[in-house]
């Protein structure tokens, strides 16, 4: 647990109340108000949770103001820089950096169970072949708690463990067997002898009438995408699977609660909309109508790929993905993308507009994502499962230290009741 080294007083009704002050050791101090309603009889009000921190953790840490994030301690720019994508996720999940055998070792565990339960197959055959893969992305992984029950009892580690590894490495072969599935060809199974990132390209656009060479700066970029997404301390959907995860529910069903979260086009559904807008948009000139739609209330249009509750300077995946993208469309031959064109010049120009500026709106990760997506010949609906994928380690991560942390308590926010006070029932005849 946090230090606490100093209190807050509050004072209401003439009464005085000490209020603990926990001192991070990165971060604005934490006043502690467990008490508060036990002592004074009065909730605290924070819809949103803009002022609340939901739990201790020693994972990620972001500094909004400074566009900082780091993993265990570990800036992105250097992971993005020197790491690669399974050593983000044993770093996220054990909290070190591996050893070369730790790292051999873990790599070799998840490689041993990309493979679904051969009866998973005719379980995606349920589905419509016009589901959004995030659709069948949610049902897929909740009934993996029916196909390994034999990793659901959270309170012994070793099948917090399994169910941890059968995630990680399960979920791109589900994201890859649920894109296939939609465009009418066959499942393609794994191919141990891939990377992660190539593998998962694998399954997505090989076909068994010809062979499909996995090109390795295209993998590089999508290990690189991945480890951009791993994790983000406590937005929508790992609050929402550490929530889910509070009452003791089984790994798989909490992580399917969080892709359900993670659809949302304010959250991750957001790399979907940003590239479906840079279409509509199309061409630079009708950037203009765009930005003054945006900054019309009344219009209810955001620009996608804008803004972030955390970043107010700029978001640090952004300029590392924006590198990515200039990177991948260069080494495609495709640097004269129009989308990349439309999607630079927004960034100019909303960059400079007083709008954008005083309400500190910058890029955000998902602003450039798709177009490397796109350029690798992804649909925009597998934009956000590859997403999910790549944020499964964080939302693991997160609930296997709630799941450890003995303070934890089940999840359970107060209201503030706006409602009718109590009145009497009415007979329907007399209404
Ligand atoms: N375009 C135009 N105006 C915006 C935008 C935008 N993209 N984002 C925020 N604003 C305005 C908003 O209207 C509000 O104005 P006012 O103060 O006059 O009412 C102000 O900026 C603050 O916005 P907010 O909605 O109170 O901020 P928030 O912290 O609740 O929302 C956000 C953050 C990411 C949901 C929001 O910026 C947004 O909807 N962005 C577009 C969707 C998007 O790109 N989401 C991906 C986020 S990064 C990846 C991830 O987390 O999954």
């Amino acid at each position: 647990m946090a230090e606490t080294k100093k209190n807050a007083t509050l004072t209401l009704d003439g009464k005085s109340y000490d209020l603990p002050v926990f001192s991070p050791t990165l971060g604005p101090d934490v006043l502690d108000i467990r008490k508060l309603y036990g002592q004074a009889d009065v909730f605290t009000f924070d819809p949103g949770f803009t002022s609340t921190a939901s739990c201790e953790s020693a994972i990620t840490y972001i500094d909004g103001d400074k566009g900082e994030l780091l993993h265990r301690g570990y800036s992105i720019e250097e992971l993005a820089e020197h790491s690669h994508y399974l050593e983000v996720c044993y770093l996220l999940l054990y909290g070190e950096l591996p050893t070369a055998a730790q790292l051999t070792d873990f790599e070799q565990r998840v490689t041993r169970h990309t493979m679904v339960h051969e009866q998973m197959h005719n379980f995606f055959r349920g589905f419509r072949r016009d589901a959004h893969p995030m659709a069948t992305m949610v049902g897929v992984v909740g009934a993996m708690s029916a196909f390994y029950h034999d990793s659901t009892d959270i309170n012994d580690p070793w099948q917090r463990e399994v169910a941890a590894i059968r995630m990680i490495a399960k979920l791109p072969t589900i994201a890859a067997m649920a894109y296939k599935y939609s465009i009418g060809q066959p499942f393609v199974y794994p191919k141990n002898s891939l990377d992660y990132a190539g593998n998962f390209l694998h399954m997505c656009f090989a076909i068994p009438a010809e062979d499909y060479v996995v090109n390795p700066i295209l993998a590089k970029a999508m290990d690189r995408i991945m480890m951009l997404h791993a994790d983000h301390e406590q937005n929508a959907s790992t609050s929402t699977v550490r929530l889910a995860g509070s009452s003791g529910a089984n790994p798989f069903a909490c992580i399917a609660a969080g892709i359900a979260c993670l659809w949302g086009p304010a959250h991750g559904g957001a790399n979907q909309a940003c590239l479906e807008m840079l279409k509509e948009i199309g061409t630079v000139d009708r950037i203009p109508e765009f930005v003054a739609k945006a900054k019309d209330k009344d219009s209810g249009f955001r620009l996608m790929g804008f803004g972030h509750r955390v970043y107010k300077n700029f978001d640090p995946r952004a300029t590392v993905m924006k590198e990515s993208a200039d990177e991948v469309l260069g080494l495609l031959g495709v640097e004269n993308n129009p989308l990349l064109q439309v999607a630079k010049e927004l960034e100019r120009i909303a960059l400079s507009d007083e709008y954008f500026i005083s309400k500190k709106l910058y890029p955000n990760v998902d602003f450039y994502s798709g177009i490397i997506l796109e350029a690798m010949g992804f649909p925009t609906s597998m934009f956000t499962p590859i997403f999910a994928i790549s944020r499964t380690v964080g939302w693991i991560s997160q609930w296997k230290e709630m799941i450890g942390d003995k303070g934890q308590k089940i999840g359970r926010p107060r209201q503030l009741y706006i409602g009718e006070p109590h009145r009497a029932y009415v007979d329907v005849r007399n209404r």
